[in-house]
C-alpha cells in the first residue's frame, strides 16, 4: 500500500511532532521541502510561548500555520500571496483551528498589519522570494514588537561570494537558485541594517538529507521533483541544504 509506504518513509525520529500527522495530507499540499520538518528544525533554535501572536509569512497551503497552532499553542496569521485564503480557510477549519489560525491574502512587501502587532514572524521556504533586498528587513521587522523574533528556513547554498560553481550546479542553474544563500550571507544581510540581533544562522543539520528523503518519498505518489533530487545527490551535503536563521528585534 502506497499510503503505508509514504507514512513509513516520512516518519523519522528526528521530527517526532511531524510524525503524528498524516503524511499524505502533507504531500497532497506540498509547495517545497517538508514544511512541518522545517518548522520543527526551526523550533530547535527558536522558542515560541503559548498564546503568542505569530505571522506565518508566505505560508503557502498553511500546513506550517496549522502545525504551529496545534503544536506550539500559538495564534497564527497565515499570510500568502499565491494561495487563496479561502482555500487555506478550508484546511484550517478541517483541522479544527478556525479560532486560532487566520488566513490572509498579503504581499510580504506591503503587509497590512499594525506596527509591533506580532510576537514573532516565522517563514518557511518563502523568505528568499521577497527578503533578499537590503530594505526588506526594515519592513518586516516593523510588525514585530521589540524583543520579538523572526525565524526563517529557506533553501540555501552555502557558497562564498564569487566562488566557482561546481558543474552539477552550473549545468542546472536557474535564476531562482540565485536567491539560495547560506548562513554567512543571511547573517550579514540581517545584521547590516542594525535592526535585529542574529542569534542563529546555520544550515539545518542533515537538512539536505531530509530534503532528499522527502523528494524520494514524494516520488511514491508522483509528486517528486527530479532536478532538485539530482542536485542534492550530486552535492551530497557539501553546499546545498536548508539555511536556518533566527534573530531578535531590537
Ligand atoms: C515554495 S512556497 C512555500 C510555501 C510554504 N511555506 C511551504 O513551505 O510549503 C513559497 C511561498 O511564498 C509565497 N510568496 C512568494 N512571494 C511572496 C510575497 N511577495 N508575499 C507573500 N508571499 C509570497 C508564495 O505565495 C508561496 O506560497
Amino acid at each position: 500500500m502506497v499510503e503505508t509506504e509514504l507514512q513509513r518513509a516520512l516518519t523519522v525520529d528526528k521530527y517526532p511532532r511531524s510524525a503524528k500527522y498524516d503524511q499524505r495530507w502533507v504531500v497532497d499540499n506540498l509547495m517545497g521541502p517538508h514544511p512541518l520538518w522545517s518548522v520543527e528544525a526551526l523550533m530547535q533554535v527558536m522558542s515560541l510561548k503559548p498564546g503568542m501572536r505569530i505571522l506565518d509569512l508566505g505560508c503557502g497551503t498553511a500546513l506550517s500555520s496549522i502545525f504551529l497552532a496545534h503544536e506550539y499553542d500559538v495564534e497564527v496569521y497565515a499570510a500568502d500571496l499565491w494561495v487563496k485564503p479561502t482555500e487555506n480557510w478550508e484546511r484550517i477549519q478541517a483541522a479544527g483551528l478556525g479560532g486560532r489560525v487566520h488566513p490572509i491574502h498579503a504581499n510580504a512587501r506591503d503587509l497590512p498589519f499594525a506596527a509591533g502587532f506580532f510576537d514573532a514572524v516565522v517563514s518557511i521556504g518563502a523568505y528568499h522570494y521577497f527578503g533578499t533586498d537590503a530594505a526588506y528587513l526594515a519592513h518586516c521587522s516593523g510588525f514585530v514588537k521589540p524583543g520579538g523574533s523572526i525565524g526563517i528556513v529557506v533553501p540555501g547554498l552555502d557558497l562564498e561570494p564569487g566562488a566557482t560553481l561546481p558543474s552539477y550546479l552550473a549545468d542546472r542553474w536557474v535564476p531562482e537558485l540565485g536567491t539560495f544563500f547560506g548562513p554567512t550571507w543571511w547573517r550579514h544581510h540581517w545584521e547590516r541594517p542594525g535592526l535585529v540581533t542574529v542569534q542563529v544562522a546555520d544550515m539545518v543539520p542533515g537538512g539536505w538529507e531530509d530534503w532528499l528523503r522527502w523528494l524520494e518519498a514524494c516520488n511514491l505518489v508522483g509528486r517528486g521533483y527530479e532536478p532538485d533530487e539530482t542536485m542534492l545527490r550530486a552535492d551530497g551535503g557539501r553546499l546545498l541544504g536548508l539555511t536556518r536563521v533566527v534573530a531578535q528585534v531590537r
